[in-house]
């Protein structure tokens, strides 16, 4: 049995969801520990395409438990939608499972997220504007509303109320919106309670429960490293820890009950909203990558930018992160093009940086340093074993396990399931994958 952790390790969308689906089939409780309604995941299953924004996609699978964290934050009209959407094509929600003290989006965190997005004129940040910032920002100012708040009967009404009067003074007077009504929001989040009540527990003992019983829980990071509040591109970033650290506060659980942590990442690099990013490209070939990836948010349909791996930040990703392996995912995205180049540094000036800089003047600066390498022509779509891999996309991931010290476990080729080269299982297998951190397949 393993306890595993899997995190983003770029800018968010490196196909986590589809990795989290195939690990979730070894999982017996899937655990949701940051983040909201920004994320999105698409899940594919025998044709039919699941997205889903709050809910682990473990949920597909039936005895699964499926468990929205303490440090997530709920927006309850998505939640429930989500919930409709799932009953809709005959998948069972009976095992979903909300925390208690997980922090509740109200219709104020969505007007003041776009309303600051607005205002910040060329400093925009570039936010979903689902509200997650501002709903941190109350968990932070401890103006929040809990789940517990929602679901318990007891002072309900003047919660809520307070909390809307409250910001309505920010409404009204920093952004000029329209005060809301308290009581039609009263009304709204009785109604969302109601349905939410029986999904609700005290989600840390449930995962203890779990802990003790040897199952095999796993972790589902939102996001990416580089959008985590402390450790990424701040302050292009979101308001959550998306990273493997954010796990077990977001959970309630220790440290040491975790086995593995698990980076994902695409074969390339992609960004959605504002903030640097060295290796994008505004090419044709940027436009190819984008295209074929179908590079659009499952939140927010936005095109991302795309652009070449940087291995600066998959290190950076493999110390703030501790990983023990990688998932590549999308690797037949760079199907058949000529040439393809890895950023094995940045340029600042005349100095050469092997390391994320932490100021964001900084990172603006860098300009990437290539290491070029062929291409291939093979489609790599039907491969499933690396051994049918074209020579020169397996020298690929081997210099990109090199590069970066750590070992490729899983290596993705299209959205579906059986797309899906498992060089090691992460969960039952040693701790070890066939391509080692040398990139030498042993
Ligand atoms: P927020 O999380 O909506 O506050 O947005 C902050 C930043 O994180 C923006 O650049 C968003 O585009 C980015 N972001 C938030 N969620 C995701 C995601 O699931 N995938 C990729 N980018 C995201
Ligand atoms: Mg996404």
């Amino acid at each position: 049995m393993a306890n595993v952790i899997v995190i983003g390790a770029q800018w968010g969308d490196e196909g986590k969801g589809k990795i989290t689906d195939l690990l979730s089939r070894s999982a017996d409780v899937v655990v949701r520990y940051q983040g909201g309604v920004n994320a999105g995941h698409t899940v594919v299953v025998q044709d039919q395409t699941f997205k889903l924004h709050l809910i682990p996609s473990g949920i597909l699978s039936p005895d699964t438990q499926c468990i929205i964290g303490s440090g997530t934050v709920i927006d309850p009209k998505v939640l429930l939608e989500e919930i409709d959407q799932l009953d809709e094509l005959g998948v069972s929600t009976q095992n979903l499972y909300i925390s208690q003290t997980a922090h509740v989006t109200m219709p104020y965190h969505r007007l003041i997220d776009q309303a600051s997005e607005d205002r910040r004129g060329d400093q925009k940040i570039g936010t979903t504007k689902r509200g997650i910032g501002p709903t941190y920002a109350d968990k932070s100012e401890r103006t929040g509303i809990r789940v517990i708040d929602l679901v318990e009967p007891e002072g309900f009404e003047e919660r809520i109320a307070w909390a809307v009067n409250y910001k309505n003074e920010v409404l009204e007077t920093l952004y000029g919106i329209e005060r809301l009504d308290p009581k039609t929001v009263v009304e709204q989040y009785r109604g969302y309670a109601d349905r939410l009540r029986p999904h609700v527990v005290d989600s840390s003992l449930t995962i203890d429960e779990a802990v003790r019983g040897r199952k095999n829980i796993l972790f589902e990071g939102a996001q990416g490293t580089l959008l985590d509040l402390d450790h990424g591109t701040y302050p292009y970033v979101t308001s959550s820890n998306p990273i493997s650290g954010g796990a077990c506060v977001g959970a309630g659980v220790g440290p040491t009950i975790i086995d593995r942590v698990i980076g994902v990442a695409k074969a390339y690099t992609t960004r959605v909203g504002e903030g640097p990013f060295p290796t994008e490209l505004h090419d044709e070939i940027g436009e190819i990558l984008g295209d074929r990836g179908a590079e659009f948010g499952t939140t927010t349909g936005r095109r991302r930018r795309c652009g070449w791996f940087d291995a600066v930040i998959g290190r950076y990703a493999v110390r703030i992160n501790g990983l023990d392996c990688l998932a590549v995912t999308k690797l037949d995205v760079l199907d058949g093009l000529e040439e393809i180049k890895v950023c094995v540094a940045y340029r600042i000036g005349d100095e050469v940086c092997h390391h994320l800089p932490s100021s964001a003047r900084r990172f603006a600066k860098c300009e990437p340093i290539y290491k070029t390498l062929p291409g291939w022509k093979q489609p790599t779509t039907e491969c499933r074993t690396l051994e049918d891999l074209p020579k020169e996309a397996l020298s690929y991931l081997k210099f990109l396990a090199e590069l970066m010290k750590v070992p490729i476990a899983i290596v993705s080729l299209g959205a579906s399931r059986d797309q899906t080269i498992i060089v090691e299982d992460p969960i039952h297998g040693p701790k070890r994958a066939l391509l080692d951190a040398q990139g030498v397949p042993v």
